[in-house]
């Protein structure tokens, strides 16, 4: 089973005020996006390692070398432009999967990807990283409307791990017809395939807004002791 690895890369982090996009900003010592590419780059079964990087990014090229695999590809408007983009950049010689991992989420951990893999291969079933909601979660606007009855709500993470033709496909059609496509799985779902839930930590968080940075930094300088 070949396997590539997909990380957008390409977003501009506005959540974050800052001047650099988030992925470039330095914590423990090295930016989030070399964080998180030296992760994938422990991973063996990787192929490659395609990083979708907007075409006016200036700061991809002076990262330091990390691995020979890693390869930078255009990314797009949004997201899943962004992944699609890469997706299609493998078309000539496509692997047989895809793990598409946020470069914002540098904490992720080798033994939940790995997890990850095993059990949709086994299974012949894409998938995602997921960790059950925690939180009492309430609707409305200004005021609370409803308490969502939690016991079957999922947060969806990264790395997502699916069939390179089944993610293209599901991909290029739910862009095609406007559906709203926040992560791999809602593509999925909307072509009626399945997404296998697999437990992950919750700490791999996305780091989006300025509170998140000293958490990762203590939980990405805890990892490196
Ligand atoms: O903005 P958000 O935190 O949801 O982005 C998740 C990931 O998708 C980030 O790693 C970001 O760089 C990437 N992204 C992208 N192309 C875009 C927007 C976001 O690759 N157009």
């Amino acid at each position: 089973q070949t396997i590539t690895a997909i990380v957008p890369a390409a977003g501009v982090g506005s959540r974050m005020q800052h001047s650099a996009p988030k992925q470039y900003i330095e914590l423990a010592g090295k930016t989030i996006l070399e964080h998180t590419l030296s992760k994938l780059a422990e991973l063996n079964e990787l192929n490659t390692i395609r990083v979708a990087v907007s075409d006016d990014d200036g700061y991809f090229a002076d990262l330091p070398h990390i691995d020979k695999r890693i390869e930078r590809v255009s990314g797009g408007k949004e997201r899943a432009d962004s992944v699609l983009n890469a997706l299609l950049s493998l078309a000539d010689n496509p692997p047989d999967w895809v793990l598409v991992h946020d470069a914002a989420r540098p904490l992720v951990c080798l033994a939940d990807i790995q997890r990850l893999m095993t059990e949709c291969i086994a299974a012949n079933e894409g998938g995602i990283l997921a960790s059950k909601v925690k939180d009492t979660i309430k609707r409305g606007h200004t005021h609370s409307e409803q308490t969502v009855p939690r016991d079957d709500l999922w947060q969806a993470l990264t790395p997502q791990f699916f069939p390179y033709q089944a993610l293209t496909d599901a991909l290029s059609s739910a862009l095609k017809n406007g559906v709203t496509i926040t992560d791999e799985a809602s593509a999925i779902e909307w072509v009626k395939q399945p997404v296998k839930l697999v437990a992950g930590r919750s700490d791999n968080i996305k780091i989006t807004t300025p509170e998140d940075l000293d958490l990762a930094a203590f939980l990405l300088q805890k990892q490196q002791n």
